[in-house]
């Protein structure tokens, strides 16, 4: 550390003024707002830089108010909670044939006749947000926030103070039960508590949900005491034994252990009620004390939910049928144009200000430049926009009696915006996309955002505007500088400590959270890499289907030959067609990219993905082929079950083939397996052979 620069007790006093006051806003934003702009570590060093002055000059605690308002928040954050089973997210239905679909998708996954009927338990979808509480031999021990899904943050004083959650179960129940369930905030309580938040000078809160996440976030279970908050339950994490066997038997066990949930309920095999169902409780909305954003249909069946398991983050067996959208009538004031990572121009509505289902909306796409021309919107228009859900808020149309005599069409700009380089739009494309490439900052920030963002390499402390300012003053032009950030910063004059809103301590902690992430696991570094089309699932796939990231480079370049074998072993994975194959091939064929890729290879250390579950099975690493038609199973549940035991599958026979299953009436590949000599089985015989 470099040695500390003498100050005037001055000195102190201005420097320690900026200090409490950034301090003091960044608490407002994360505990009263739930909102932070700043990462764990650097409103830490902020403190600490703080705390520092107030020991070498004591009499800043008496001399500066703004210390006393803070001087009772803690200088760390919640300590994290490992999730034993990850929590989930749900997939989203927005209309009756989406409903339909998850449906048929069940069935053909557990390869069910069609005519089949599937009892399905549904209830509302509460806005809140979801915690996991755990009870061990009936004490409530242990509660999280639902974090990424892995890993919440530990919650369990803030929850032990809400009033309807049992601290001790009674009767019957298993030794370890972590219940799930949302919390929320009524919306009469919602409106008292702003009232009173108004009263007292403290910012509003924008909805119920906002409330109840500032509500349960507070460092301070005494505000979180005095906050209004409610449970419902429904669904379980780790359990030492069964409650029930259906998701309705759940519900009850959970209601007679003494958990609140939700009131109204249905259980029907039948698709017709169940829509009606979602009708009748979409008409109640209103009448319904809190906020529902939709019904979530589950499969009751727990046999059945456990055979169907998840994709990605959300079940198979369940699913988020949403309530129609919110929508609102406001004056657009102008259009502009964001540039995305891949050079994607998106037109952008800059609106009046406006309400929507309880969120204040001053911005929403315009999707492209077709559906901007199809909707014929104005600058100067009033135009409907709604707001469904998370989703961004979309322009749907304009009120043509209200269009201002001089409005002009939107004439789509034929240049990038950000860098003046041509846009184009290729055949079968609907977005214009920026030609600048490399040379476009947009497009090199966007990228470099998600290279260091949540599900790529995820550093503390290198948040959007860090990443834009350090772009910006030429301290990161590429991925491989923030792994040099270091060097760069030594040549640097006046280096980083020096930058306002730096200091020793940050810097410090910044190259710390940077070097942590040197080393990395394969799937993470292809998604950081942003190549189009390529998104977290799809990472994890090539990851497992290559191996390492020096074949999977080779192969993507030997892939360029669209006759050869390593073109049908890439589109053979699930989710790649022509045109993502065509993206990654791309890529890899890029002259700068390999640059790039090179350089990270050389910094870094990427680690295998790890083995699936049961890296005993006798399967697990072997290359399996499904062909013909199974009897017991879906293709997607056999092949799920064989991802599961850590098998690859594949969708061509070759001599790299260790099994072949095949169902009735296979043809060509049963015939290839045979030729090359490689091992067939039955159904019945791959079923034993992956349970055993
Ligand atoms: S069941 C496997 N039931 O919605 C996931 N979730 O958008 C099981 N949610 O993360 C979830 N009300 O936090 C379920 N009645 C309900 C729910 C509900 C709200 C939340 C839950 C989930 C999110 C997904």
């Amino acid at each position: 550390m470099m040695p500390e620069k003498k100050i005037t007790p001055e000195q102190a006093l201005k420097e320690h003024t900026k200090l409490a006051l950034k301090v003091a806003y960044h608490d407002q934003k994360y505990h009263g707002e739930d909102s932070p702009e700043i990462s764990d570590a650097e409103y830490d060093s902020l403190r600490r830089q703080m705390e520092n002055l107030e020991q070498n000059f004591p009499f800043l605690l008496d001399e500066n108010p703004q210390s006393q308002a803070v001087g009772a928040a803690p200088s760390s954050r919640f300590s994290k909670i490992n999730h034993s089973v990850p929590m989930l997210s749900l997939g989203n239905a927005m209309n009756a044939d989406e409903v339909h679909d998850f449906i048929d998708r069940i069935k053909r996954f557990l390869n069910l006749p069609e005519t089949q009927k599937i009892m399905i338990f549904a209830e509302p979808k509460i806005d809140g947000l979801s915690c996991s509480i755990r009870y061990e031999d009936g004490k409530l021990v242990q509660a999280a926030t639902r974090g990424d899904g892995q890993t919440g943050e530990d919650i369990t004083q803030n929850i032990l103070t809400i009033q309807g959650i049992p601290h001790q179960l009674s009767g019957h129940f298993p030794a370890v039960l972590e219940v799930r369930g949302e919390i929320y905030m009524r919306r009469d309580d919602f409106q008292t508590l702003n009232e009173t938040q108004e009263k007292n000078g403290d910012k509003a809160f924008a909805n119920p949900r906002n409330a109840a996440a500032g509500s349960l976030r507070q460092l301070d279970a005494t505000v979180t005491a005095s906050r209004p908050l409610r449970l419902f339950a429904y669904a379980l994490g780790e359990t030492s034994d069964l409650l029930a066997d259906t998701q309705s038997g759940i519900r009850d066990r959970l209601r007679d252990l003494g958990f609140p949930v939700t009131e109204k309920i249905t259980l029907t095999d039948n698709i017709d009620e169940l829509l009606n169902y979602h009708r009748s409780i979409e008409d109640q909305r209103s009448e319904i004390p809190y906020d529902i954003d939709g019904i979530v249909y589950k499969v009751d069946d727990l046999g059945l939910q456990d055979r169907l398991g998840f994709v990605a983050r959300a079940p198979r067996w369940a699913i988020a049928h949403k309530f129609a959208a919110e929508k609102a009538i406001t004056r657009l004031k102008d259009i502009t144009i964001q540039v995305g990572r891949t050079g994607t121009l998106t037109p952008v509505a800059e609106l009046e200000p406006v309400t929507v289902g309880g969120v204040v909306v001053s911005r929403a796409t315009l999707h492209n430049a077709d559906e901007l021309e199809r909707k014929d919107v104005r600058v100067g228009d009033m135009v409907k926009i709604q707001r469904a859900g998370d989703v961004i808020p979309q322009v749907l149309g304009h009120i043509p009696d209200a269009r201002p005599a001089d409005a002009e069409p939107f004439e789509f700009p034929a240049e990038c915006p950000e860098c003046g380089s041509l846009a184009i739009r290729e055949e079968g494309e609907v977005a214009y996309r920026c030609t600048g490439g490399l040379i476009c900052p947009a497009q090199a920030v966007e990228r470099l955002k998600h290279f260091v963002s949540k599900g790529a390499f995820d550093i503390d402390g290198l948040g959007d505007k860090i990443i834009r300012q350090f772009w910006e003053k030429g301290l990161i032009k590429t991925p491989v500088d923030i792994f040099r950030l270091d060097e760069i910063n030594q040549t640097l004059s006046p280096p980083l400590q020096q930058w306002e809103g730096w200091g020793d301590l940050s810097v410090k902690n910044l190259f710390e959270a940077i070097s942590t992430k040197k080393t990395i696991q394969i799937d993470r570094f292809i998604y950081a890499l942003g190549i189009r089309q390529i998104g977290q699932a799809t990472s994890k796939r090539l990851a497992r289907r290559y191996d390492t990231f020096e074949n999977l480079q080779q192969e993507m370049e030997r892939a360029a030959d669209h006759e050869g074998d390593a073109y049908q072993k890439l589109i053979n994975i699930e989710d790649i067609g022509p045109s993502t194959a065509d993206d990654l091939i791309g890529f890899f064929a890029e002259p700068h990219n390999k640059d790039v890729v090179s350089g990270l290879l050389s910094i870094l250390t990427l680690t295998p993905m790890p083995i699936i579950e049961n890296d005993g099975s006798p399967v697990a690493g072997k290359t399996v082929v499904f062909t013909g038609k199974l009897q017991t199973m879906g293709r997607g549940e056999a092949k799920a079950a064989a991802e599961q035991k850590g098998a690859k599958v594949s969708g061509s026979v070759s001599k790299n083939t260790d099994y072949v299953v095949a169902g009735a009436d296979a043809g060509s590949k049963l015939k290839k397996a045979n030729d090359l000599g490689v091992t067939v089985l039955s159904e019945e015989e791959w079923k034993d052979l992956i349970s055993g």
